[in-house]
C-alpha cells in the first residue's frame, strides 16, 4: 500500500515536471511531499516569507550548503521557510560526488535532497559538466574514448540516482568563454564541440522527465556572450538536442545593472525554452554602507521583476541567502555582503525589496508593466 502511494505520488510529480510553461506548471517538489508548515520560533507569530508570496509556477530557490544545514539550526529554519527550491552549492559537483574513480560519496547530496523533500522544495541539480570541477583523476592524457566514457558514465550515474527527485539539471555550466566561443576545456579538446549535445542526450536518457538547462554567467544582459549563447541554444534545439532551459547565473555588482534584462530573457524564451535566474547575488565593495545596500536592493528587485515579467521564467534562485556563508569574499577580493540576509541572519534591504515587490504584484493581480 505504502509502495503504491509512493508510486502514484512519483507519477504525479513526473506529470508536473513534464509541463513547460509556468502558467500551466504545478510546482513539483522533490518527492511529492506537501510544503512543511513554517516553524514558529518560540511561539512568536509566523511572519510571511518569500515563499509565501511567490506567484504560483515560479520557484524561489537558494543555493544550500551542507555545513550550514548540519551545524546551524537558524540556517536550517530560514532555508526551509523562505524557499521552495534549492540548489546544492557544491554537493552535486563531480569532485564532491566521485572523489576516486568509481567510488561515490553521495551523503552530502543525499542530505540536501532529503531536506528538500521534508520541506516541500524542488531540487535544482547543479552541475554535471563544468570545467572548474573535474576530478583530479580524470586525465587529459587519456585517449578520447576513455575521456568520453568517464563523462558519459558520470552524467548517467548521477542523473539516474536522482531520477524523479531533481526537477531540473544544469547539464553544462559555463561552456562559453568571454568572447562567446566554446571554452577551451578538456571536453572540447578531447571530444570536440559535440560533447555539449552528447551531455544533454545522456542526461535525457537517464531521466526523461528532468528539465535540462544550459547555465552561464555574463549573459544576463544583451552582451556578446549572450548573443553567442542564444545562437548555441538555437542550434542545439534545431538539431533536436533536448535543451529545455537556459540558466542566467546573475553574479552581479551593486553598481552595475545588466542591459535590457527583460528583453534579453524574452529573446531566449522565444526559442521555446524556459529561462531561470540560477545564482543571483549582488556583491558590494567593502565596507558596505546603507547606501550601497539600498542600491543592492534595487538590483535584486530589478532581477525579480524581470523574471516575473517573462512567463517562461520558471525560477528565481539566489546563490546562498546569508552573508555568513557566501562564496563572494573568498572569490572576489574586496567584495562581500552579497546576500539577502546579513551574517546574523537578519533580513537586509534586499530581502525587504523582494517582499515588497511580491506584495505589490500580488495586489495588482500580476506583473507590473514598466522598465526592468
Ligand atoms: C561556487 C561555490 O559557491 C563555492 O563554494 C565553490 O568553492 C566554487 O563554486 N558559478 C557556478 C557555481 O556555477 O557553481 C559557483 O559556486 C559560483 C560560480
Amino acid at each position: 500500500m505504502l509502495v503504491s502511494v509512493a508510486l502514484v505520488a512519483t507519477a504525479l510529480v513526473a506529470v508536473g515536471l513534464a509541463l513547460v510553461g509556468r502558467s500551466t506548471e504545478t510546482l513539483p517538489v522533490a518527492d511529492g511531499a506537501g510544503p512543511a508548515p513554517a516553524p514558529s520560533a518560540g511561539g512568536t507569530p509566523e511572519r510571511q516569507t518569500l515563499r509565501d508570496l511567490m506567484p504560483p509556477g515560479v520557484r524561489i530557490g537558494t543555493a544550500a550548503d551542507g555545513r550550514g544545514l548540519s551545524l546551524d539550526p537558524a540556517y536550517r529554519a530560514l532555508l526551509g521557510t523562505e524557499f521552495n527550491a534549492m540548489t546544492a552549492e557544491n554537493a552535486m559537483k563531480w569532485r564532491s560526488l566521485e572523489p576516486l574513480p568509481g567510488v561515490h560519496a553521495w551523503a552530502g547530496a543525499d542530505q540536501l535532497v532529503e531536506f528538500a523533500q521534508q520541506h516541500g522544495q524542488a531540487v535544482y541539480g547543479h552541475t554535471l559538466v563544468w570545467h572548474s570541477d573535474v576530478p583530479k583523476w580524470v586525465s587529459p592524457d587519456w585517449p578520447a574514448e576513455r575521456v568520453r566514457a568517464v563523462l558519459q558514465e558520470h552524467v548517467t550515474t548521477v542523473v539516474s540516482r536522482y531520477r524523479g527527485r531533481v526537477w531540473a539539471w544544469d547539464v553544462v555550466n559555463e561552456v562559453l568563454d568571454e568572447d562567446g566561443r566554446l571554452r577551451d576545456t578538456i571536453w572540447l579538446r578531447k571530444l570536440g564541440p559535440g560533447y555539449v549535445a552528447d551531455a544533454f542526450r545522456w542526461a535525457h536518457a537517464a531521466d526523461p522527465a528532468a528539465r535540462l538547462f544550459i547555465n552561464d554567467y555574463g549573459v544576463e544582459g544583451r552582451t556578446r556572450k549572450a548573443d553567442a549563447l542564444l545562437r548555441l541554444v538555437r542550434d542545439l534545439r534545431r538539431a533536436g538536442v533536448p535543451v529545455d532551459g537556459v540558466g542566467f547565473q546573475s553574479h552581479l555588482r551593486w553598481d552595475q545593472s545588466p542591459r535590457d534584462l527583460v528583453g534579453n530573457l524574452r529573446r531566449f524564451a522565444q526559442l521555446g525554452v524556459s529561462v531561470a535566474i540560477t545564482e543571483l547575488d549582488v556583491r558590494v565593495a567593502l565596507p558596505a554602507s546603507p547606501q550601497k545596500l539600498e542600491q543592492q536592493a534595487v538590483l535584486y528587485r530589478r532581477v525579480l521583476r524581470a523574471c516575473l515579467a517573462v512567463p517562461a521564467c520558471v525560477s528565481f534562485t539566489v546563490w546562498g541567502f546569508t552573508d555568513a556563508r557566501s562564496w563572494i569574499p573568498g572569490y572576489h577580493r574586496g567584495y562581500g555582503a552579497a546576500c539577502l540576509f546579513d551574517s546574523g541572519l537578519a533580513p537586509k534591504p534586499a530581502h525587504n525589496a523582494l517582499m515588497d515587490e511580491l506584495r505589490r504584484q500580488a495586489s495588482r493581480g500580476g506583473v507590473v508593466p514598466g522598465p526592468d
